[in-house]
């Protein structure tokens, strides 16, 4: 992976509050939005988000634009379009177009939306803007300015305006991986990774963690929004990559490579690895493993979803087991992969309201973490894929103990979890057996 282990486990301390599951009527995303996009520069004034310093009497920062336009990697993703790595990746594809003019580069380096709903102000060239993110800004940019006496109605009336509901963590996950996984509308597929695109690796907690902040979680926010603990949002992000994970599988829109399925969805290292390994095992966490030497999916989504609805409810977390080993069956020839995959997407959505109701104490969030340990020093993170997924979750689980003081020592945890991320460096070099020879020492410092 990318070297994406947090800074250290310390972060401040935020005052549980009551978390409510969001409506099922999502909201659209903000590219989907029939709103208009105002364009960047709406936002960037010095008395609005364009401040240099802090303001001392608003509740949010207002220099967010500062720190977008001058850390944050969103502004120069459209820029990626125009260079050498990019050219090639389009030329290897055959596309017509240059990538900074094709849309299935745009869609997910810039806000690729219909050429009706840009504004005047709008520059497609700007990248990944505050309104791919916050909502086409149309109908909320004059209310969310008006004085308030009630933080939260206030808040909650620009989301019927059309602002995105970002600290939702359910809204924010399906936002974040609509890019860093993909959706039916948007893919990075093995074709366009074959062509040389990078491998994409994602956690939600992790990746809002190490995104360059422009928002301060403090008392006056949590008074405005619900907060989400790190650890929760982890979960739901986990569950709702296994729901995207699901709707690609069976989109029929997605075609075929050839012969083959979209392989994306499949464990890369499955295929991509020298033989003399023998990483076949005959079981895998949900069970018997499917015959050798064929292609498996990637579940490591699914492991993570397991490990949590475990420790909240072992009888959910055995249902999932369950289906997850029926599904791996299904792809291999063995049932019906549409049925299971929409059970599995099904069974995931049911997680979600389980994961918002549950308390997140130190007690549970410690079974959580005891479990990934425990799963990959039973072999399961035979797949890298897995590894890296169940060691972002150790931090993102391990970082809610060490804010909770929960952890004898997190100096010692933190050197754990940098050794295990010291052998994920390389995808190819991955050895699942020092993997696990790791997992045991950090096992030991948990207590
Ligand atoms: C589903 C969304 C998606 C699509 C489609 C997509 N990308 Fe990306 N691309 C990403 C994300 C997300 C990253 C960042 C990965 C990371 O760092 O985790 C990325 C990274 C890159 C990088 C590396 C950037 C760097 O900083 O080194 C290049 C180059 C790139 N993409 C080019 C392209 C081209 C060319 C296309 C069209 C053929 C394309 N991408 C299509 C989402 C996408
Ligand atoms: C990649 C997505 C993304 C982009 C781009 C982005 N934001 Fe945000 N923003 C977030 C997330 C996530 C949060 C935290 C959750 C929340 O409070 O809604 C946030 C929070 C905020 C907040 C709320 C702070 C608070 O205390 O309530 C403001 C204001 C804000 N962003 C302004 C901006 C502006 C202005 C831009 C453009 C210059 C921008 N954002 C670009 C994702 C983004
Ligand atoms: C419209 C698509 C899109 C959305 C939505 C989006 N991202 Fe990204 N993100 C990208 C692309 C493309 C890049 C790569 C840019 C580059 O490398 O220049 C990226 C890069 C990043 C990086 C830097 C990764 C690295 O390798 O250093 C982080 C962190 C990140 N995004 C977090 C988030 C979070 C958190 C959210 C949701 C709040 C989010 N992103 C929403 C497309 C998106
Ligand atoms: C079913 C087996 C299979 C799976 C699963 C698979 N690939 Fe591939 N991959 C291939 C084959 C076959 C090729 C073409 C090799 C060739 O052209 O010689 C290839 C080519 C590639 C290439 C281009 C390499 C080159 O030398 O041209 C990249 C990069 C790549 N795959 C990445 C991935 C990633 C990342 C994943 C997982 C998300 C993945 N693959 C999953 C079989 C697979």
């Amino acid at each position: 992976m990318m070297g994406i282990l947090r800074a250290g486990l310390n972060g401040i301390g935020i005052v549980a509050c009551a978390l409510a599951i969001s409506s099922a009527t999502a909201q659209p995303l903000p590219y989907q939005s029939p709103h208009e996009t105002l364009g960047t520069v709406t936002c960037a004034s010095s008395l609005c988000h364009g401040a240099i310093k802090l303001w001392k009497d608003s509740p949010v920062l207002q220099n967010e634009y500062v720190t977008w336009s001058r850390t944050d990697k969103h502004t120069r993703a459209y820029n990626v379009l125009l260079n050498d790595r990019s050219k090639k990746i389009a030329q290897n594809l055959g596309l017509k177009q240059p990538a900074h003019e094709a849309a299935i580069c745009l869609d997910c380096h810039a806000h690729n939306i219909p050429k009706e709903r840009r504004g005047e102000r709008f520059k497609l060239a700007d990248g990944i803007v505050c309104e791919s993110c916050h909502g086409p800004a149309e109908k909320w940019i004059k209310p969310h300015v008006n004085p308030v006496s009630d933080p939260a109605a206030h808040h909650a009336t620009n989301i019927e305006q059309g602002l995105y509901d970002t600290a939702d963590a359910t809204s924010r996950a399906r936002l974040c991986l609509s890019c860093h996984f993909g959706n039916k509308d948007k893919l990075v597929t093995h074709r366009i990774m074959g062509a040389g695109h990078p491998r994409m690796s994602f956690e939600l907690d992790t990746f809002t963690e190490i995104a360059p902040k422009h928002f301060v979680v403090d008392k006056d926010y949590s008074e405005r929004k619900k907060v989400w603990e790190g650890v929760k949002t982890w979960a739901v992000g986990q569950a709702l990559a296994v729901q995207d994970t699901m709707d690609i599988l069976v989109d029929e829109k997605r075609g075929r490579d050839g012969l083959f399925p979209e392989l994306v969805l499949f464990d890369c290292h499955a295929c991509h690895h020298a033989m003399s390994d023998g990483r076949w095992k005959p079981k895998t966490a949900f069970g018997p493993s499917i015959s050798p030497g064929l292609v498996r999916l990637n579940d490591s989504n699914m492991l993570m979803l397991r490990a949590l609805a475990n420790a909240v409810d072992p009888a959910l977390g055995e249902k999932v087991r369950e289906q997850v080993l029926k599904l791996h069956r299904a792809v291999a020839g063995e049932g019906n992969a549409r049925t299971e995959a929409m059970a599995l997407k099904k069974l995931a959505g049911e997680v979600v309201p389980v994961i918002a109701k549950a308390e997140f104490a130190a007690p549970l969030v410690r079974k959580v973490l005891a479990g990934l340990i425990d799963d990959g020093i039973a072999g399961h993170y035979s797949d890298y894929a897995a590894a890296e997924q169940a060691t972002l979750a150790m931090s993102s689980v391990g970082a809610f103990l060490g804010k909770q003081g929960a952890m004898r020592s997190t100096a010692n945890f933190n050197a754990g979890l940098k050794k295990l991320n010291t052998l994920l460096i390389n995808d190819e070099r991955y050895q699942p057996q020092q993997f696990v020879g790791q997992l045991k020492d950090l096992r030991t410092k948990i207590d």
